[in-house]
C-alpha cells in the first residue's frame, strides 16, 4: 500500500518505487496488488476500474469502495475511492497553495484501515494479502490495526522512505481513527503526547526497512534519526536497508522517447545533442564546451540546494552552466529564480514538476549534483549515471551506496563513477571543481561515464530480497 504510484501520482521517489518495486516482484511470481487512494488523477488514469467491495461509513470514516483496475506492469491496483476525502484539486498531501490538507488523518487513517481490512479474516475481497507492505507515515496505522485484528491476519511491513516526514496529530484523534485505547502509551502510537503515524508503525510492524544499507544505520542515530533512533535501534534486529532499483526501461538513455537524441555506451558523442537541446529550452547560451551542471529535485532543506545557491555566482565563474528544475519551499525558489534573472543565458530555473524536463536534464547535463543533506537512498543519482551524467553527491544514505568516488585506483579499477563530498558549501564547490577538472580530460571523463553507464541498477536483487523478507515474516 502507497500514498504514490508513478504514473498515476508523484511526488517523488516514493511514487517511482511504487510501481517499479511491485513490477519487479510480479516478474519473479509473487501475486500482489497496489492500494492507493483513489485522487483525481487516478480515477482519470484508470476509467475502467471495476467495484470490487464497498464499505460502509464507521464512526468518523465515511463510505468508500474498493476499485480494481491494471497497473504498472500489469499488477493489479486497489484503488480506495473515497470522494469526500480523496477526490479535490492540489497534491496528494497538500492544498494548492502548499498547506497540509486539515484532515490528513483521517485520509490517512482510511487508507491504512482499508489496507489492514485487506490482510484481515474479514477482507471483503475474494483475495487476501499475506503480508501488507506499507510505506512512510501515510500508511503507519496499518500495522496498528493489523496488530490488533482478530487472526488470521497478515503480517506487516514497514518501508521508511522518508523519516522527517513522521504524521502527528492531535491525540484525541485516535479515538476518532478508532485505535484502541490500549495503543495510545510511549509503547505505542504516543509521541511527545501526540498521535505520531510514523512511531506506531515504528512500533507495531512486524518488520522494517529503509531504502539503503547505509540510511539503516543512520536513522538509529541521534542526528539523522529524527527523534526515531532510540526505538530504531531497540528493534534493530527487525530493521534492514534495501537498496532501491529503477526502473531501467523508463530510464534508458538509448530508448526515452523524451529526450532530444538517443544514446548508449557506444554512440556517447551523440549525447551532446541532448546539451545543446537543454541549452535552447532553458535559454541558456549555446556552448558546447562549458560544463552544464544539472539539478532535479524537491526544493526541501533535505537536498542542500540551498547550498548550491551560495556557490552558485562562482561556479559560473569557473566557468559553468546550471540547469535546475525543483518545486518546494517559496523562499528557495524564489533565491533560485533570482539567481537565474542575475545571470541570464548560465544559471536556468524552472520552478514546476515536468516529467519531460527530468530525463531532459538527466540527459543534456554534464555533471548531476545531489547535495542532499541526508538521503535516505535517492534515485536520480543512479538516473544520472545511467545517462552517463556522473553525480557529485554528499556523503550520506544511499548517495554513499550507489556511487564511488573518482580517485587514481577507482579510475585503475573501473569503480569510479562520481564524486562524493562531504561537509559543505565550500566542499561542495571543490567537489564540482574537482568534476570540472576530470570533465576536461575528455578520455578520463569517458570512462568514468562508461563506468556508470554500465552500472546494474536493476530491481533484480533487491526485488529477491524483498520477497525473501515477505517469506520470513508471512503468516498463512
Ligand atoms: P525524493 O523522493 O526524496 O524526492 P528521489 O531521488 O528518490 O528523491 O526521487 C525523486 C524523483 O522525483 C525522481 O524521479 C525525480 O526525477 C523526480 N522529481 C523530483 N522533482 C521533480 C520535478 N520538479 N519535476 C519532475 N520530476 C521530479
Ligand atoms: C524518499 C527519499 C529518497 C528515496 C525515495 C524512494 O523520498 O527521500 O531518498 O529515494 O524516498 O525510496
Amino acid at each position: 500500500m502507497t500514498p504514490e504510484c508513478a504514473p498515476l501520482v508523484k511526488t517523488g521517489g516514493l511514487g517511482d518505487v511504487s510501481a517499479s518495486l511491485p513490477a519487479a516482484l510480479a516478474r519473479l511470481g509473487v501475486d500482489m496488488k497496489i492500494l492507493l487512494p483513489g485522487y483525481p488523477s487516478v480515477l482519470t488514469a484508470v476509467p475502467q476500474a471495476r467495484e470490487r467491495a464497498r464499505i460502509p461509513a464507521d464512526g468518523a470514516f465515511p463510505a468508500s469502495r474498493i476499485l480494481e483496475a491494471a497497473g504498472p506492469a500489469g499488477v493489479p491496483l486497489l484503488i480506495l475511492e473515497c470522494p469526500p476525502l480523496y477526490e479535490r484539486n492540489g497534491g496528494p498531501y497538500q492544498d494548492e497553495q502548499g498547506e497540509d490538507w486539515p484532515d490528513n488523518a483521517l485520509r490517512f487513517g482510511l487508507l491504512s484501515r482499508v489496507a489492514a481490512l485487506v490482510g484481515s479474516h474479514a477482507c471483503p475481497l475474494p483475495w487476501r494479502a499475506q503480508v501488507v507492505h506499507c510505506n512512510d507515515w501515510q500508511t503507519g496505522l496499518a500495522p496498528v490495526y493489523l496488530a490488533f485484528a482478530q487472526p488470521p491476519r497478515a503480517a506487516s511491513l514497514f518501508t521508511i522512505h522518508n523519516i522527517s516526514y513522521q504524521g502527528i496529530f492531535a491525540p484525541e484523534l485516535a479515538v476518532e481513527l478508532g485505535l484502541p485505547p490500549a495503543s495510545f502509551s510511549p509503547e505505542g502510537v504516543e509521541y511527545y503526547g501526540k498521535l505520531c503515524f510514523l512511531k506506531a508503525a515504528l512500533y507495531y510492524a512486524d518488520a522494517m526497512t529503509t531504502v539503503s544499507p547505509t540510511h539503516a544505520r543512520e536513522i538509529q542515530t541521534e542526528e539523522l534519526g529524527f527523534g526515531m533512533h532510540g526505538l530504531l535501534a531497540k528493534r534493530r534486529d527487525s530493521l534492514s536497508g534495501i537498496l532501491n532499483g529503477i526502473d531501467t526501461e523508463l530510464w534508458d538513455p538509448s530508448a526515452d522517447p523524451l529526450i532530444a537524441r538517443r544514446y548508449d555506451i557506444h554512440t556517447l558523442p551523440a549525447k551532446i545533442e541532448n546539451k545543446r537541446s537543454l541549452q535552447a529550452s532553458m535559454e541558456l547560451a549555446r556552448d558546447d564546451k562549458v560544463p552544464l551542471l544539472g539539478i532535479v529535485s524537491r526544493l526541501a532543506p533535505q537536498k542542500g540546494v540551498d547550498l548550491l545557491v551560495q556557490i552558485a555566482a562562482t561556479l559560473i565563474g569557473l566557468p559553468a552552466q546550471i540547469a535546475i528544475q525543483g518545486v518546494g519551499e517559496g523562499l528557495l525558489q524564489r533565491e533560485l529564480l533570482a539567481l537565474a534573472r542575475a545571470h541570464p543565458g548560465r544559471i536556468a530555473v524552472r520552478i514546476g514538476f515536468n516529467e519531460p524536463l527530468a530525463h531532459g536534464i538527466e540527459a543534456g547535463a554534464d555533471i548531476f549534483l545531489m547535495p542532499s543533506r541526508f538521503e535516505p537512498c535517492g534515485l536520480n543519482q543512479m538516473y544520472s549515471q545511467r545517462y552517463g551524467t556522473p553525480p557529485v553527491v554528499r556523503a550520506t544514505g544511499g548517495l554513499l551506496d550507489s556511487v564511488v568516488d573518482f580517485s587514481p585506483a577507482t579510475l585503475a579499477d573501473g569503480t569510479a563513477t562520481g564524486f562524493v563530498f562531504d561537509g559543505g558549501a565550500a566542499d561542495l564547490l571543490a567537489a564540482i571543481e574537482r568534476a570540472c577538472s576530470v570533465y576536461r580530460a575528455r578520455t578520463t571523463w569517458r570512462d568514468l561515464q562508461r563506468n556508470g553507464m554500465s552500472k546494474d541498477f536493476g530491481w533484480n536483487s533487491s526485488a529477491e530480497r524483498y520477497l525473501a523478507l515477505y517469506r520470513r515474516i508471512a503468516r498463512v
